[in-house]
């Protein structure tokens, strides 16, 4: 599969992109209102208790700023941030070794909190509950149980997937914020934001044309304002306008509801070939040669966001409003009974 312009998968170059443009607190923060709202109750009100803040749970499709939420909150507690990865964690003594490390009230940032290990969710419940590590020192019947002290800190775990945490793991936190696609308004400005912080000449229409196909997603958006900065520097005297935007995205064959060629091939399978559905997400996997994980973390929430695609029971349905989009007539009623919803889960 070819590199998508629209992946809200973190890519190699969103690094520089993400940290000059990143908001680095709540008020340069745009969108996402509620989290907003709750998340400064909550850290206003821990800084006065002098207390290290509630673990929070973030979850919601990539790109979507739990990352830089997870800065903004150690900012704003004047903590530091440690980042690491469920994957990365391999050993019970991995997370032990970060624990030990942290300072009182530091801020430990795991991502893809989903995959981690069974062995080492164990070690992090009493570590999240009583700030305690249990070790097992030896083997056999002569093993001995050590309970050491952490330093108190907060726990903020990111997923894309909330169905796969375990209900343990996800009763430890003390807040649970779900991150959605950002609103036509916010993505705009988002864009304006990001082309004054890099000194980007746009005018509005070339704005709203990047706003427009960013998947209501700020990572897309910042990559395609690059591209077509890009563009318009060399095509044209550099400034944005909304026809020079329109130009770069269609080279990039960026659609303009910000579909690409992986999800138009999602879509024409389901049509073409299952007559729209339903069908099983590994089906439609297996027919484009694709990984059914990229499909529904990337693909699928925003075309249900759009009311493309709807998940049924029995699997997949493409519904009209698809089959209007690229173009081929609705011919059957095998619309789902229940309408399709922004519900990512
Ligand atoms: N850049 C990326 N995400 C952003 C956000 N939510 N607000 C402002 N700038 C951003």
């Amino acid at each position: 599969m070819a590199e998508r312009i629209v992946s809200s998968k973190s890519k190699p170059e969103d690094a520089t992109l993400d940290n000059s443009l990143r908001p680095k607190h709540l008020s340069d923060y745009i969108g996402q209102e509620k989290v907003k709202g709750n998340l400064s109750i909550a850290i206003a009100a821990a800084k006065k208790r002098k207390e290290p803040l509630d673990h929070v749970l973030l979850y919601g499709p990539p790109g979507l700023g739990k990352t830089t939420l997870g800065h903004i909150i150690a900012a704003e507690m004047g903590v530091n941030l440690r980042i690491t990865a469920g994957p990365a964690i391999e050993r019970a003594g991995d997370l032990a070794s970060i624990l030990t490390g942290l300072a009182e009230n530091d801020v430990l940032f795991i991502d893809e909190i989903h995959r981690l290990s069974h062995v080492v969710e164990e070690v992090l419940y009493p570590a999240m509950e009583d700030y305690a590590l249990d070790i097992v020192l030896g083997k056999g019947p002569g093993a001995r149980n050590i309970r050491l002290a952490v330093k108190k800190f907060t726990l903020i775990g990111a997923t894309t997937r909330y169905a796969m945490l375990s209900a343990p793991l996800r009763d430890r936190f003390g807040s649970v914020f779900r991150l959605d696609f950002y609103s036509k308004d916010a993505i705009n400005e988002i864009v304006k934001r990001s082309a004054s912080i890099l000194n980007i000449k746009a005018e509005p229409d070339g704005i709203k044309e990047i706003a427009m196909r960013s998947r209501g997603t700020p990572r897309v958006a910042n990559r395609l304002l690059k591209r077509v900065r890009d563009y318009a520097e060399v095509k044209t005297n550099g400034v944005i306008t909304g026809k020079t935007a329109k130009e770069a995205l269609a080279g990039l064959d960026v659609d303009d509801h910000g579909l690409d060629d992986l999800d138009h091939k999602v879509l024409h399978t389901l049509i073409d070939k299952f007559d729209g559905g339903p069908v099983g997400l590994e089906t439609i996997a297996a027919s484009i040669s694709e990984e059914a994980d990229t499909i529904m973390d990337i693909s699928e929430p925003y075309l249900m966001q759009l009311g493309f695609l709807s998940r049924t029971p029995r699997g997949r349905v493409a519904t009209k409003l698809a089959y209007e989009h690229i173009g081929v007539p609705y011919k059957n009623s095998k619309e789902p009974e229940t309408p399709p919803q922004g519900s990512l889960f």
